[in-house]
């Protein structure tokens, strides 16, 4: 008999995309409706990526073997898969972007791989995967938010526009995977709060540091119009972040599973929209 630990809705498919995006020409300049804070705030975030996505495909593999849904167990596998490529891309988008704009890769990347040393050496494998289920909540929150209202990237690139959505769409997709995988492997809710507030904390020093130091180099770090700007964008109007928070809350509950929130009609409408604009 076949044990029910995947509790995605029936027919959710997480499809493994491999789009393309030239990016060149736009990660020197602010390609953010010409706004060196808000681009930074986005390039910041990107920096993130690489070894976060790593981490949390390794957290899931680790428990691969207690898996017995075979629906789970493909899940997993297209996590694991979707996340990869994530990786490469802002792997590639990193790398680009130091190289264009003279910024030190190694500088950015310097607290969080220290920080993840120090989890992997210390933390138990479930701590691990609690992180991340936290951060795939985080991520899932984000991209609801940029799906569905669409004005967080209301005068960016088109082209980078369209990486943001495509990534957006992939963490929808499979947004419940870690958290089914931890809670078939240990489902302790005070460990996953904790996690939370870790992850939470983490974010922000990790995305402003990123910012603090992409505009130091652009001269613009005293600047306040920028950090005026950038911080309604994030928290005042339209607060991009702030607007977040009553989804974030959701985390805490005891009953809380990311699929209460059913989503699925935005990665159809990106389907109509937009996808073909990043198929290769
Ligand atoms: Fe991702
Ligand atoms: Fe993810």
């Amino acid at each position: 008999m076949n044990i029910q630990q995947s509790h995605s809705p029936e027919g959710l498919t997480i499809n493994l995309r491999r789009p393309t995006f030239d990016l060149e020409p736009i990660l020197a300049r602010d390609w953010h409706g010409d706004s060196a804070s808000k681009t930074a705030f986005f390039n910041a975030m990107s920096m993130l990526f690489p070894l976060g996505e790593k981490f949390f495909i390794d957290s899931v593999r680790a428990f691969r073997n207690d898996i017995e849904d075979q629906k789970l167990l493909e899940e997993i596998t297209a996590f694991q898969g979707q996340e990869a490529i994530h990786r490469l891309k802002h792997q590639e988008y990193n790398e680009l972007l130091c190289q264009v704009r003279g910024y030190d890769l190694a500088e950015f990347e310097k607290p969080a791989r220290k920080r993840l040393a120090w989890v992997k050496e210390n933390l138990s494998a479930r701590r691990q995967l609690a992180g991340t289920v936290a951060n795939e909540h985080i991520t899932a929150i984000m991209a609801d938010d940029m799906l569905r209202r669409g004005d967080s990237l209301i005068g960016a690139d088109p082209i980078i526009a369209d990486l943001w959505r495509w990534h957006g769409v992939e963490e929808t997709e499979h947004k419940a995977v870690a958290f089914d995988v931890y809670m078939a492997v240990c489902g302790s809710t005070k460990l996953l709060r904790r996690a939370m507030l870790m992850s939470t904390l983490f974010f922000f020093k990790d995305t402003f540091r990123n910012m603090r130091i992409m505009l130091r180099h652009e001269g613009k770090l005293w600047n306040i119009r920028e950090w005026t700007s950038s911080l309604n964008f994030l928290f005042g109007k339209p607060g991009i972040l702030r607007r977040l928070f009553p989804a974030y809350l959701k985390f805490f509950r005891k009953d809380f599973h990311p699929w209460q929130d059913d989503n699925r009609y935005l990665v159809k409408e990106w389907e109509e929209r937009f996808s073909d604009t990043t198929s290769p």
